[in-house]
């Protein structure tokens, strides 16, 4: 069964709390947190205090997705406000492996995510090391746009990746989709998949987790 990881960037930011509440009632299995600095990605979002305060009234799975530059200079702070997983940028920093294991000694899951650009067979070098692959399907930076086909190659490149040399890892897709899309990324390998406006922007929103859940 696939997991569900609602973005929390497209969730009403006036009750924060009430919306987590409201994707965790209906089944979803993490929070998908989006960190962005401006840097990185050509827009900014939320950062540690607002997540440390959101820990203090759920007990869902905190999956952070870090868009910043160097953050190897946060994961403590990431770590200590309450992400359960903690995923950073390939395109992000030069010493990949510092970051992983600096997120390990930590006791969080690490990931490590490529942008649409980003050839997959960079991640062999880090397969054995991290808990969760991420793919983009949009360019980092915003909800709500298209998703882009090219994420299912990188799917299936990584399953078989994974599959091979890791087998426990998470394989997680983000970026514009939908119930119409979500056939082909799991048919690709994805298994835990993050959906943004199409939760969130649903008209009823636990429904639309029930859907995802069951599609
Ligand atoms: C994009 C973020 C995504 C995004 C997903 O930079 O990483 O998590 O918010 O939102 P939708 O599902 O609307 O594309
Ligand atoms: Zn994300």
């Amino acid at each position: 069964m696939i997991k569900l990881s609602p973005s929390l960037l497209a969730a009403d930011f006036n009750c924060l709390g009430s919306e987590i509440q409201k994707i965790y009632d209906a089944g979803s299995d993490m929070i998908h947190l989006d960190v962005m600095d401006g840097i990185f990605v050509p827009n900014t979002s939320f950062g540690v205090p607002v997540i440390k305060s959101l820990r203090k009234n759920t007990s869902i799975v905190f999956d952070t997705h870090l868009m910043i530059t160097d953050p190897i200079r946060y994961i403590d702070s990431f770590s200590d406000c309450g992400s359960d997983i903690i995923t950073f940028h390939y395109e992000s920093c030069f010493d990949k492996h510092a970051v992983i294991n600096k997120i390990k000694n930590n006791g969080k899951k690490a990931g490590i995510s490529i942008k649409p650009g980003t050839d997959p067979r960079v991640l062999e070098e880090y397969a054995k090391e991290v808990d969760l692959v991420l793919i983009m399907s949009v360019e980092p930076g915003f909800g709500g746009q298209k998703f882009m086909p090219i994420a299912l190659e990188k799917l299936k490149f990584c399953r078989s990746l994974i599959d091979r040399v890791n087998p426990g890892v998470m394989l997680e897709v983000d970026g514009g989709i939908t119930l119409d899309n979500i056939q082909a990324v799991t048919e690709a390998g994805a298994d835990v998949i993050v959906a943004g406006s199409s939760v969130f922007g649903a008209k009823n929103v636990t429904e639309a987790v029930k859907s995802f859940k069951e599609y």
